[in-house]
């Protein structure tokens, strides 16, 4: 292992188009780490939701709905894809609908319990399956999942710098809007965890960013 011999954690942690999938792709690849972006997770479970006719409000529903379904782990080169009922979403997880839904469903305590053990699982998920480490992307990472994670980062741009990026992903999705639903939620709220080293990428570009956090990767476990 390239890091001292031990496994490590990387948390990266931000607002929507913060750029942490992407600087999470290339640590994963750099640095053979298992790549799980925890977003796509809570855009499975809103996916799965939305096909049984379920809003945010329907808490009870949802309590009910969420008890069946067995959550698995899929290997698809680096990155950890997950399975519901053995359905593996794809392109439908970025879809207008889910991009509009996701933050009110993620900000229900049942979703995010739904999801807790499954994320942490992950450290063992990668262990067993020969990686050096794992980088996990979220908003609530170095805060909940894994505080006590070696490497916490957490990202942040400004809002016409991370439109900008949308735009050019030909995505269309109101990052404003979820950010405030994110960062005001009661439960596992989005915030710098308190440690956490803070990039703002608004003037960097995207090799500058992963440049910057793999030397303090690479630096601290020299
Ligand atoms: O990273 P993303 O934009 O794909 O995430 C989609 C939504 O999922 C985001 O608006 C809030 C929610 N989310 C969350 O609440 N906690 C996480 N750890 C990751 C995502």
């Amino acid at each position: 292992m390239p890091h001292g011999n031990h496994f490590i954690i990387v948390t990266i942690d931000g607002g929507a188009a913060a750029g942490k999938s992407s600087t999470a792709g290339a640590l994963s690849e750099r640095h053979h780490l298992l790549h799980v972006d925890t977003g796509s997770f809570y855009r499975a479970v809103t996916l799965y939701l939305l096909k049984r006719g379920l809003t945010p409000e329907d808490e009870d529903k949802i309590r009910e709905a969420l008890q069946n379904p067995a959550i698995t782990t899929r290997l698809r080169g680096r990155m950890a894809r997950i399975a519901i009922d053995d359905e593996v979403p794809g392109e439908e997880l970025r879809s207008p609908q889910v991009n509009e839904q996701v933050s009110r469903f993620a900000s229900l305590k049942v979703v995010r319990e739904f999801l807790l053990d499954f994320q942490r699982g992950h450290a063992s998920f990668a262990r067993e399956n020969g990686f050096d480490g794992l980088v996990m992307e979220g908003r609530d990472i170095g805060s909940v999942i894994f505080p006590e994670a070696e490497f916490r980062f957490f990202l942040e741009a400004d809002p016409d710098a991370r439109n900008q990026r949308r735009v050019k992903q030909g995505e269309q999705d109101s990052i404003e809007e979820r950010d405030r639903l994110d960062t005001q939620r009661k439960t596992a709220p989005l915030v710098c965890p308190e440690g956490a080293i803070r990039i703002d990428t608004t003037r960097m570009s995207l090799e500058e960013v992963i440049a910057k956090v793999s030397d303090i990767i690479e630096g601290e476990a020299r």
